[in-house]
Parts: structure tokens; C-alpha cells; sequence
């Protein structure tokens, strides 16, 4: 069999996506596996926020909310968004962060199912999914109970009394992946709705959201789709609920007319009507940029090459004879992973520290778990297998364990 760089430099050659590398800014001696977390930086990126700050701001002022569309970004951006998730560009809008979008859907919700009580949450779900659900119950006073099961249990759960589920499709720490399809069928059939969050699908995973049936989604533009540090979210609603949604943050640019400055409120049509306030326009502009570089991909393909990615890494791990020094908690199968691997160790921050600090960026979730991100935009067989040599030399000198590795920062 040949060597492992062999192998590497063999999959870099024969990769359909390899081209797409050079478009990321990537400092050259850093291997990124936390696109996952924050994505990198793109020339096309920059480029639409230079021109968004130095064209438009700069020189064209408040006018560039009429010449340059400003005005319709948070529609131009859904559109944009459309192909990657397997929706109509109507039926997507980018604005506010997950955690408001998801309060604006699940207050729509509950303030259209009166006959139904109960939510259920998705044990270990993303904390702020679940914090949401948790304050907009308490503004009910009670009329809307949670229920927080474990994913697997779920359709067990489901009953005349539940009005939406409310669950990731990857889970953040382990990297699972979860069958939204039955989850969408079982809740349907309990005439239930499914608001799934896909801030670890967007961008890297092949979703058709009408086949899968999912009435609401939410997702960040910060991850896979790297958008930025805080880039605006998005909103997905099926069409066939376009009619009805009422949420209970209603704001002016949620208005069917803005610009009237009626003194009562009066939704748009469809996720229009789901905006609140101003569009954060620099931020838009370079997600909007950092869509372009999606452009023309197929999403079979990176959801392929990630995998493909995370298998070569597992593989290196094995054969650079380092597999049974951590212990792998994400799904092998392809159908239950995303598109990251994480790995418990019981001093996973100090060698998170130190793979950052020789280069390798991966992160870490309490208490004791080493994420790897594999974005197949920018990422390199070659880049996957550096990153293993490198675990390799810091787990067999055990630089992990230093006082300077060990100390924790605010973000972890
Ligand atoms: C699954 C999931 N949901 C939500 C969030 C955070 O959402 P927000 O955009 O509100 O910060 C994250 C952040 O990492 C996440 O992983």
C-alpha cells in the first residue's frame, strides 16, 4: 500500500474541488479544521465589503439603500442561500442571529397552535435553542409546557399535545447526525411541525428541505458558509405556511410597507415579514461574497469531500498508530455524521492549545472534547494529514500537559 502522503497528495490531485482553495485567505502555515466554527475569509468575501465600505458607504452614503438594494439584502442574501439548502429563494431570509430567529419562529408557533401545549426540545441541543424555547414559555404563563427528550426518543413523544419539535440536525458536540426526514414524517403525522436548526449543515451538507419536509429552519452564516465573525443568520419557512405567521417580534422592516410609517402593525407576505429591524449591511455584504464562492458546487460534492476528508483523518490516525489515544464520539456511517469529528481526551483543552499553537486550529467543548471541522472548500488532503502528524507529535511528547496549554481563556 502506498505511503499516507502518497495517498494525500493522490486525493489533492484527483479532487473536483481543489481549485476553490486559493479563493480563501488562509494564513500558509495554519491548517483550519474550525471552519465549523468560524469559516475563513474569502477573497470574494473581502471584496464585497471593501466595495459595500469604499463604494457605497464611503462615496454613495444613504442613497445606496435605493442604488445599490441595500434595501432588499436580507432577500438577495436568502436567495443566494436557496440552491445550498434545497429551497425556493422566496422562501429564505437573512437577518438576526439564531437565537432571535428561532424566538420569532417559535413565538409564531405557539401563538398559532392555541389548541396544542407542549414543545419538545431536543436533549443536548445547542444550549441557546433550548434557552429560547425556555423564556418563551415562561412569557406564556404557563400555557406552553418543554418537554426535553433525547433525540432517539422523540417520536415516542409525539402526540396530539405537541405543537413543533424543535431539534439541530447535527448535534455541535459529537458531530451527529440525526434523520430529519423520519423525525419531519412522525411529527407530521401527529400533526406536529419540525423547526430544525442546520447551523452545522448549511453549506457543507446536501439538503433538499422539501424533501425532507421541514416546516421552519434556522441556521448562522458564520460557520461553513463563512460569512464573518456574528454574520447575519437565516429563516427558512415552507411555503405552504407563508400565509398565517405571526410572530411575536414584530419590528418595521417586518412591515408590508416600511416606508408608510403606519402607526399600526401590518405584516409583509412570507418571511418578509419575519425582519424586525435595520439590516446589518456591512456584515450581509460579505456574506453575500462569501456565497459567491459556492457557486456552480454541487452540494453532493462537498458533503462528499468533507466526509471523504474525516475519513482520511481517521485513517492517518490509525496508521500513524495514535487511534486508541482518543476516544472518537461522532458516527463513522456517512448518514449519521456532519461534517466534523470529535474526539474525547481527558486534557482535550491542553491539546487543543497546543495543536493551535503548532499550527493546527481545531477547537474544544467542554469538558472534554477535541472538534475537527473538515470544510471541503479550503481544506487539502495534504492539510488533513498534517494535522494527524502533528496530534501524533504533541501527544507523543505530551507538550499538551504544560501550565501554558492548560489555562483557559474566556472563549473556549
Ligand atoms: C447548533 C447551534 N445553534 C445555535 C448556535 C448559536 O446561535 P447564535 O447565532 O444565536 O449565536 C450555535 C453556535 O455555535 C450552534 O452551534
Amino acid at each position: 500500500m502506498k505511503g499516507l502522503l502518497e495517498r494525500a497528495q493522490a486525493y489533492d490531485k484527483s479532487d473536483p474541488l481543489a481549485s476553490h482553495q486559493s479563493a480563501f485567505c488562509l494564513p500558509p502555515s495554519i491548517v483550519y479544521l474550525d471552519g465549523n466554527s468560524l469559516g475563513p475569509v474569502s477573497a470574494n468575501a473581502k471584496h464585497f465589503l471593501n466595495e459595500c465600505v469604499e463604494q457605497q458607504w464611503q462615496t454613495d452614503l444613504i442613497g445606496s439603500w435605493n442604488t445599490h438594494q441595500w434595501i432588499t439584502m436580507p432577500q438577495r442574501v436568502g436567495a443566494s442561500l436557496a440552491p445550498l439548502l434545497g429551497a425556493e429563494p422566496h422562501e429564505l431570509i437573512s437577518c438576526d442571529s439564531i437565537s432571535v430567529n428561532l424566538f420569532k419562529l417559535l413565538s409564531h408557533i405557539v401563538n398559532s397552535c392555541s389548541e396544542r401545549d407542549t414543545l419538545l426540545v431536543q436533549r443536548g441541543n445547542f444550549p441557546t435553542d433550548n434557552y429560547v424555547a425556555q423564556g418563551l414559555a415562561q412569557l406564556t404563563s404557563g400555557r406552553i409546557t418543554l418537554k426535553e427528550v433525547d433525540t432517539a426518543d422523540l417520536s415516542r413523544h409525539l402526540d396530539t399535545r405537541v405543537a413543533a419539535v424543535v431539534m439541530s440536525q447535527v448535534n455541535y458536540k459529537t458531530g451527529e447526525r440525526y434523520d430529519i426526514a423520519d423525525i419531519c414524517e412522525h411529527a407530521h403525522r401527529n400533526g406536529a411541525l419540525v423547526l430544525c436548526d442546520l447551523a452545522h449543515s448549511a453549506g457543507v451538507l446536501k439538503l433538499d428541505l422539501h424533501q425532507l419536509k421541514v416546516d421552519f429552519a434556522v441556521g448562522c452564516g458564520y460557520k461553513f458558509l463563512n460569512g464573518g465573525p456574528g454574520a447575519p443568520g437565516f429563516i427558512y419557512v415552507a411555503e405552504r405556511h407563508h400565509n398565517h405567521l405571526q410572530p411575536a417580534l414584530t419590528g418595521w422592516m417586518g412591515h408590508r410597507s416600511p416606508f408608510d410609517f403606519e402607526a399600526d402593525y401590518h405584516p409583509a407576505h412570507g418571511v418578509t415579514g419575519l425582519l424586525t429591524g435595520t439590516p446589518p449591511i456591512l456584515s450581509m455584504a460579505a456574506l453575500l461574497g462569501a456565497l459567491k464562492d459556492f457557486k456552480g458546487c454541487a452540494m453532493e460534492n462537498l458533503e462528499a469531500k468533507s466526509h471523504a476528508l474525516g475519513d482520511f483523518f481517521l485513517t492517518a490516525l490509525a496508521e500513524l498508530g495514535i487511534a486508541n489515544q482518543l476516544t472518537l464520539i461522532t458516527p463513522t456511517e456517512h448518514a449519521r455524521r456532519g461534517a466534523q469529528l470529535s474526539f474525547e481526551h481527558p486534557e482535550a483543552y491542553g491539546l487543543c492549545q497546543a495543536l493551535i499553537e503548532a499550527g493546527v486550529i481545531g477547537d474544544f467543548r467542554a469538558p472534554r472534547i477535541l472538534r475537527f471541522g473538515f470544510s471541503p472548500l479550503f481544506l487539502s488532503f495534504t492539510n488533513v494529514l498534517h494535522a494527524a502528524e502533528m496530534l501524533q507529535r504533541i501527544l507523543a511528547s505530551q507538550s499538551y500537559r504544560d501550565a501554558k496549554y492548560t489555562e483557559r481563556k474566556a472563549v473556549t
